[in-house]
């Protein structure tokens, strides 16, 4: 007989899985940068990962000790082509914030105009791409020797990794998605944006308007803000770039957003941006049409049409039916009041390692900004219902 119910062994196997995660976010802690990187590239892919690695995965922190200020002086100068006291007034020589890219110093420009100076860490480029290259020939000898497992989804998981990080620390680029952004929430007084300073911006240095606030997470020094009118704005912030613009800010965590005296919301870092295509964002129009008329095929057309289904024959789709059936049947019975967006994700987790399904990048870093954006909204707000707040905007997009 065996000594374990099913139950007991997969709790067991959890518990075995979410060792093993906590093993794997130490090392990746170890190896420096590009594989703390990419812990946080592979906690969003739910598709790969089951969930105790995603959730492990998530945690991982790139809070590093600050680089000297002589390290910070020279790559400014170099950067710039200037010394520092013939841009800056002043310069404050400890960082207000300091991470595995670049860390961040205030200081103000010639004109009396307060920035705040992002500075990147020497020599980013060069690790990362040796790092890449080792992981690359990793991959192939592991290949090559037969050891068994997909090793050509993982070298195209790894150019795309290498692309998205190559891409975040080019703050060039992130000055035009700040830009982009500020355009596309230029009808929310509410939201702050900091201004790029062309000028003084270079691939390895971004200098912005400093716009100083509370932390989100720090709601008990918010004493004077109605918490619940800056969820909502929140909220309508973000699912206007989703939903209307197709392009967003994919790290809305604690630490990327903050609350004036006003009630203003500052939003900070855009090294990660990510968009739907065209065909994606019909795809959405079509799922809330499927889920509003209650047609599952419909439905199902939609997740093809965004590439969350595998093309798929007339059989496969006979069989998904039946597993996408359940959590159908919750949607729909549920109230909007009622439905809780953790169970539903916990559920589709599950659906998505099914082999028919797959989750497209920008489709991954959705959820988890949407899953961010939720657990901040709950700490203002408790009783904040997400799909009610959504709802003027799947009304807005059926109609258009
Ligand atoms: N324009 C700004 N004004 C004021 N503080 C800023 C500004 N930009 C960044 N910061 C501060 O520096 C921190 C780190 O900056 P961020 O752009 O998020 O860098 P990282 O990529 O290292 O997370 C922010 O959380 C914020 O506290
Ligand atoms: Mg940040």
């Amino acid at each position: 007989m065996s000594l374990w119910t099913s139950k007991d062994k997969s709790e067991r196997a959890c518990a075995e899985r979410r060792k093993k995660a906590q093993q794997l976010r130490a090392v990746l802690t170890k190896l420096g940068v590009t594989f703390i990187k990419l812990g946080q590239f592979l906690s969003v892919r739910r598709d790969i990962l089951p969930l105790e690695f995603v959730e492990e995965l998530s945690l991982l922190q790139d809070k590093v000790p600050p680089f000297a200020f002589v390290e910070v002086r020279t790559t400014v100068e170099h950067e710039l082509e200037a010394k520092l006291n013939e841009i800056f007034c002043s310069f404050e020589s400890e960082p207000m914030a300091s991470a595995s890219i670049g860390q961040v110093h205030k200081a103000t420009l010639k004109n009396g105009q307060a920035v705040a100076v992002k500075v990147q860490r020497a020599n980013l480029a060069q690790v990362i791409n040796q790092d890449l290259a080792f992981l690359r020939s990793l991959f192939r000898a592991a290949k090559a020797i037969n050891i068994k497992g997909d090793w050509d989804s993982w070298f195209s998981l790894i150019d795309e990794f290498g692309q998205c990080l190559l891409a975040e620390i080019d703050y060039l680029q992130e000055g035009r998605n700040a830009d982009h952004l500020r355009q596309v929430l230029r009808n929310f007084p509410a939201i702050i944006i900091p201004r790029i300073f062309w000028r003084y911006t270079t691939r390895r240095v971004i200098t912005e308007e400093l716009c100083e606030g509370v932390k989100i997470d720090k709601i008990s020094l918010l004493k004077d803000i109605d918490l619940k009118r800056l969820a909502k704005q929140i909220v309508d912030a973000y699912l206007e770039q989703m939903m209307v613009h197709g392009y967003f800010h994919a790290d809305p965590h604690a630490g990327n957003l903050a609350v004036t005296n006003e009630g203003k919301l500052i939003i900070y870092d855009f090294g990660m941006v990510s968009h739907l295509s065209e065909g994606q964002q019909q795809g959405m129009i079509k799922l809330i049409h499927g889920v509003i008329d209650n047609n599952i095929s419909g439905f199902i057309e939609a997740l093809e049409q965004m590439g969350i289904i595998r093309a798929i024959s007339r059989q496969d789709k006979e069989y998904l039916l039946t597993i996408i059936e359940p959590i159908w049947v919750y949607c729909h019975t549920a109230s909007t009041e009622e439905i809780d967006l953790l169970h539903l994700e916990k559920e589709i987790n599950v659906l998505l390692r099914n082999r028919y399904f797959q989750l497209p990048a920008n489709l991954a870093y959705l959820i988890r900004m949407i899953v961010a954006l939720e657990a901040i909204v709950r700490t203002l707000n408790p009783n904040f219902n997400f799909i009610r707040a959504a709802s003027p905007y799947f009304r807005a997009l059926l109609v258009s």
